[in-house]
């Protein structure tokens, strides 16, 4: 059961990546429980953040692209949820869990490593596991976001973002209007 839901997820999303309608549906879901949803760390980022995280999937681990999306939609989660003391990856994890838990189990996403790729996306560290790798990378590449901001390359775990990014770097100029959008307003919304 799972594993045919799983292979028409992932079938869906090499064809149509962040475009898919699975992607729509699965944004339908999480944005909606992000607290912070406007600015320069909203959901503005998280749409450039999956586009982007799509893009190194396929050229770096398609199989996971399903996880590698669904850690890109969930990475920031926790914004807004820290505790004293807690960074928002940490804040973020058990939220991502309860969200993978009652919404995406039936696609065999592995849960526990989305929630370790969650909990430790803000600690700056690289690892050689591609799935997290590419999580990790896709929210580094949108740091062209912020004007001037060059990205370290050591600190890009996979081959792939490394490769992309100029196209990153593009990407981001081209859509920075979306961080003027009001998501509190108009959830989702269409772009290039
Ligand atoms: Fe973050
Ligand atoms: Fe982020």
């Amino acid at each position: 059961m799972a594993n045919k839901e799983r292979e028409q997820f992932i079938a869906s999303l090499k064809v149509k990546e962040d475009k898919s309608p699975y992607v729509k549906s699965a944004k339908g879901v999480i944005y909606p429980k992000y607290k912070v949803k406007n600015g320069i760390d909203g959901l503005a980022h998280i749409e450039h953040t999956t586009h982007i995280g799509s893009k190194i999937a396929i050229n770096e681990c398609d199989n996971e692209i399903h996880n590698i999306i669904l850690g890109c939609l969930l990475h920031d989660i926790g914004r807004g949820h820290e505790a004293i003391g807690q960074t928002h990856g940490d804040a973020g994890g058990p939220i991502a869990k309860n969200i993978l838990e009652e919404y995406f189990e039936k696609y065999d996403v592995d849960i526990d490593k989305l929630v370790y790729a969650i909990k430790n996306h803000d600690k700056g560290r690289v690892t050689t596991d591609r799935m997290i790798g590419s999580v990790w990378d896709a929210d580094r590449l949108s740091l062209y976001r912020f004007k001037g901001r060059e990205i370290n390359r050591e600190l890009l775990s996979t081959e792939a973002a490394k490769e992309l990014l100029d196209y990153a770097k593009s990407y981001i100029e081209r859509n920075m209007s979306d961080y003027y959008l009001d998501f509190e307003k108009d959830e989702g919304t269409e772009h290039e």
